[in-house]
């Protein structure tokens, strides 16, 4: 039986947050407050309109029903989602977890307790301290709506270097709804308010933002829930 040892956590004091975190979402993210008010899977789920475990579900298929090689989380996930990453883990599979906020880095230890087979590093998404091709999976939930167009961009790069040849990148995110459904309508004022970059997902597609040598990778877009949601997966 393998021992159970507490995951592997690297803060950097190189990192820093970046300003679009501190301005737009210290209330969801940076404030020592978010942590107590978000970390509640009722209220994850119900900021998806139910969908949570479904969308997670989709994203965690993907890699298979056990998980083998590196994997890598870019960014952590109020809720359950990790803790179901984790059970799928092969026995020699790894993930690794980034995320550039030190409140963030610290909740998931708390959440994740004693675990073996994971690593959770102070990271920049858009600056990834990973060889290039040095992992076989790399999941993106909801992150890039988060981000001004630069920086997704700059993510998105980060995420297909890192992946090795063969690998795949799953991203989840929002995505412009039917015109039939009531949440086209409904998430413009939730959404504009709240998360000001969130419409380029609408607007654009994360194909667009791919760096030029991956434009011609196989892609896959499925979109939910009235086309609400998005699931792209690329395969490197
Ligand atoms: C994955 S996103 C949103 C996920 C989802 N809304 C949820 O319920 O948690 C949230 C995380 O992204 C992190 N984040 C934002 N910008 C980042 C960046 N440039 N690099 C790494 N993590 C980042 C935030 O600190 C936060 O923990």
């Amino acid at each position: 039986m393998q021992q159970k040892i507490t995951p592997t956590i690297a803060a950097s004091s190189t990192v820093t947050l970046p300003e679009y975190l501190e301005k737009t979402y210290w209330w969801a993210y940076t404030h020592p407050n978010a942590v107590r008010v978000f970390e509640r899977q009722w209220l994850v789920n119900l900021i998806l309109w139910g969908n949570f475990s479904k969308l997670r579900d989709l994203a965690l298929d993907e890699m298979g029903p056990e998980i083998q090689g590196n994997v890598l989380q870019v960014a952590c996930v109020y809720g359950n989602f990790t803790h179901h990453l984790i059970r799928r883990l092969g026995p020699r599979a790894h993930l690794n977890v980034i995320d550039v906020a030190p409140v963030q880095i610290t909740n998931l230890h708390a959440k994740l307790g004693l675990q073996n087979q994971v690593s959770i590093f102070q990271q920049d998404s858009t600056a990834l301290q990973f060889s290039d091709a040095s992992q076989d999976t790399v999941v993106v939930f909801f992150l890039l709506h988060e981000q001004p167009a630069e920086v997704r961009r700059k993510t998105i790069a980060e995420a297909m270097r890192v992946t090795k040849p063969g690998g795949k990148i799953v991203f989840v995110d929002y995505h412009r709804p039917k015109a039939t459904s009531p949440f086209r309508y409904l998430m413009i004022p939730i959404l504009t308010t709240l998360e000001p970059f969130a419409m380029d997902l609408w607007n654009g597609q994360i194909a667009d933002w791919l760096p030029a040598d991956c434009q011609k990778l196989d892609l896959n877009k499925q979109t939910y829930f009235g086309g609400l949601y998005q699931k792209v997966v690329i395969q490197r």
